[in-house]
Parts: structure tokens; C-alpha cells; sequence
């Protein structure tokens, strides 16, 4: 039987990127694979973006996050969903990891690259970070990585550490494949600059808990395939973000309501973005309502993350006394 893992950063309310891309296929393996599916609100690697990162708001968005992945279906009695510096083993074992993986592979990491480049100090950590992300799955000798397009770099690299490991100690650990979701693999942001990204700012995103006028400001104001300048231009929606987001949202016959539509000018940008968001509104709405149920009692996430800690570590503790032992560490 396949073992899954993933992890998603606690950023409050997780956009709609995350959501088609990451959330909904963490729900559908968890249907699939129960407890041999685990996912991780991953607390640590949050404080590698010294921008973002405030010691005030980091356990709120830990919650939070916890809420969202609940809301949108992720049951914890079925799968395994926990905070990750809950379970210590996490940076243990990207400790042995770091010791035997050369800089030069790190400093090769798009991610890191894009986000050193605009840092005067770069901290260590965020060099680190696809280590601690390597530590995360192999921790449970998961096999199967459901997330996003833009993180199929760092989990080369985490399949490249394994190997390594591998080689020198002793067969330990698979090597991990990233699942993506069909049509989701990356969500464009709604300000039209490129892939939807907190760390672009609340113009790039949707959240899955954003007020729906909030939603709505922001799709109103959204650029449309450009060389559609007038009202009676046709359009093509396979250029325009509008035309992608309704795939995701919109049901087959108002897909191609708004596709007939736009192709020969007989519908409007503003009516197919009001056609859209009634696709938003019936898709979020009940999200929305679970996540206001399960805020008003806190103590079940609180309890339900307990839990998963304690689960998580049913697996990773054995595997890192094996990681250790083979590492050549004194065992008492
Ligand atoms: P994070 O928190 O940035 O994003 C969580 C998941 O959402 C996906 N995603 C997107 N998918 C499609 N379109 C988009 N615009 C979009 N934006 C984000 C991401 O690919 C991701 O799957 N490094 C990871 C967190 C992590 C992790 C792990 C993931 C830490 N350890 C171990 C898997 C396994 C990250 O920053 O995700």
C-alpha cells in the first residue's frame, strides 16, 4: 500500500492555488489510503520567510490552517493530520541530511534562489529549508507527494537524498514521486503576474475563507485576455485567467456558456465574472461554514492535532532510530 505524505505551510487562510492544487487531492488520498496518509501543517519551515514570519501570529495560523484543511474535508480520525514541530523527529533527521548534502545542490533551488535574491541577509534556514522538506517524508518512508508544480524541484531533490542515504548506509528509504493535481497544477493569480502566491500579497490570491465581496473586489478589477479591448472584441478565454478559473469552478454547461460567449462576443467580461462567481460561491460556501463550526470549538482541532502527533510519531520514531543506528550513532 502506497504511504502519502504532504505539507502545507500555515499562511492563515490558504488560497485557492492551494486548494485545487494541493488540498482536495490531500482529501481524495486520504478517502483512498486513511492512516497511511499524512499531512502536516508544517509550522517549522514557516519562519524561513523572515518577512512573513511573527512569533505573535504563528500559532494562529498554525490553527488556522489546521481549520481550513479540516473544513475542506480532511477528516483526522481517517488520515494522519498533525502540527510538525509536534513531532521533534522532523528536525532530527534533517540534521542528518544536512550533514551529507553538498550546498552547491541547494544553492541550485529555484525557490531559494527567487527568495534570497531579494534578501540582504539570507538566514541558513532558507537554504535548509528543501532538507527539513526531505526530512518530512522520508520520516515516514512515505512514496507518494501530492502537491503543486513548483514543488516538483525540491522533491528531486528529496528523491536524490534518499539515494544517497541509501548508498552509504544501507537501503533505508524510498524514493519519493510527486502526485499533481489534473488541471491544477498551477493556479495563475488573480492579479495576472504569474503563478497565485502569498508571498506576492493578498493581490495575487483568493482565499479559500476570503469574504465572498472581498472575492468578488478583487475578480472585478481582474485583466482579461487584453486584446479584448471593447465590449463587441471576441475574446479568447484559453488566454484569460477568467476562462481557467471558471474551469475550476464553473460546471460543463456554464463552461461553455462563457466559452461560446466570449469567442463571439455575446457575452460581456463582467458577466462572465459574475458567472463565475456563483461557481466560487457554491463551491466555498459550505467550506466556509464547516471552518466557522469547527473555530467556534477550537478544542477539537486543538484534540484532533494531539492526536495526530501522537499517531505521526508511532511511525517516525522507529524509523529514526533506524536512520540513526545506521548512521553509525552509539545506541544505549
Ligand atoms: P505551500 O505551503 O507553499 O503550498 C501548499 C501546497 O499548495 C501548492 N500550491 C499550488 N498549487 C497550484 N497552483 C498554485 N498557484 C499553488 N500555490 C501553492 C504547493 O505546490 C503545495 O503542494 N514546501 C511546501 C511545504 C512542504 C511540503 C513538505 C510539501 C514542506 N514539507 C513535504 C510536501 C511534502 C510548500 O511551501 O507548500
Amino acid at each position: 500500500m502506497p504511504r502519502v505524505f504532504s505539507g502545507i505551510q500555515p499562511t492563515g487562510d490558504p488560497h485557492i492555488g492551494n486548494y485545487f492544487g494541493a488540498m482536495k487531492n490531500y482529501v481524495r488520498l486520504g478517502e483512498e489510503y486513511g492512516k497511511n496518509s499524512i499531512y502536516c501543517v508544517v509550522d517549522l519551515h514557516a519562519p524561513t520567510n523572515p518577512g512573513a514570519y511573527d512569533p505573535n501570529l504563528l500559532a494562529g495560523r498554525t490553527f488556522e490552517m489546521a481549520v481550513a484543511n479540516m473544513a475542506v474535508g480532511l477528516d483526522p480520525a481517517k488520515v494522519i493530520f498533525f502540527a510538525q514541530s509536534h513531532v521533534p523527529e522532523h528536525t532530527e533527521l534533517a540534521w542528518l541530511f544536512t550533514v551529507m548534502t553538498p550546498v552547491g545542490e541547494l544553492e541550485r533551488m529555484t525557490q531559494y534562489k527567487d527568495k534570497a535574491q531579494k534578501l540582504e541577509s539570507v538566514p541558513a534556514g532558507l537554504l535548509m529549508y528543501p532538507v527539513l522538506m526531505a526530512a518530512d517524508i522520508l520520516l515516514y518512508k512515505a512514496d507518494t507527494v501530492p502537491v503543486g508544480e513548483d514543488q516538483t524541484q525540491h522533491i528531486e531533490l528529496t528523491r536524490e537524498i534518499a539515494r544517497r542515504f541509501n548508498h552509504t548506509f544501507g537501503e533505508t528509504f524510498p524514493e519519493p514521486r510527486a502526485v499533481y493535481a489534473r488541471d491544477a497544477l498551477r493556479i495563475p493569480g488573480v492579479d495576472g503576474q504569474g503563478k497565485m502566491s502569498k508571498s506576492k500579497g493578498e493581490t495575487s490570491t483568493l482565499g479559500i475563507l476570503e469574504p465572498f465581496d472581498s472575492i468578488w473586489q478583487k475578480l472585478r478589477v481582474a485583466p482579461t485576455d487584453p486584446a479584448r479591448v471593447r465590449r463587441s472584441d471576441p475574446g479568447d478565454p484559453d488566454k484569460c485567467l477568467i476562462g481557467d478559473y471558471h474551469k475550476l469552478f464553473s460546471d460543463l454547461p456554464t463552461i461553455e456558456t462563457v466559452y461560446v460567449g466570449c469567442r463571439t462576443a455575446g457575452i460581456g467580461c463582467v458577466d462572465c465574472k459574475k458567472m463565475l462567481m456563483e461557481g466560487v460561491r457554491r463551491e466555498l460556501t459550505p467550506v466556509q461554514e464547516r471552518a466557522a463550526e469547527l473555530k467556534a470549538d477550537p478544542d477539537r482541532v486543538r484534540d484532533a492535532l494531539a492526536t495526530g502527533a501522537r499517531e505521526a510519531r508511532e511511525i517516525a520514531v522507529p524509523v529514526m532510530e533506524e536512520a540513526r543506528e545506521k548512521a553509525g550513532f552509539l545506541k544505549l
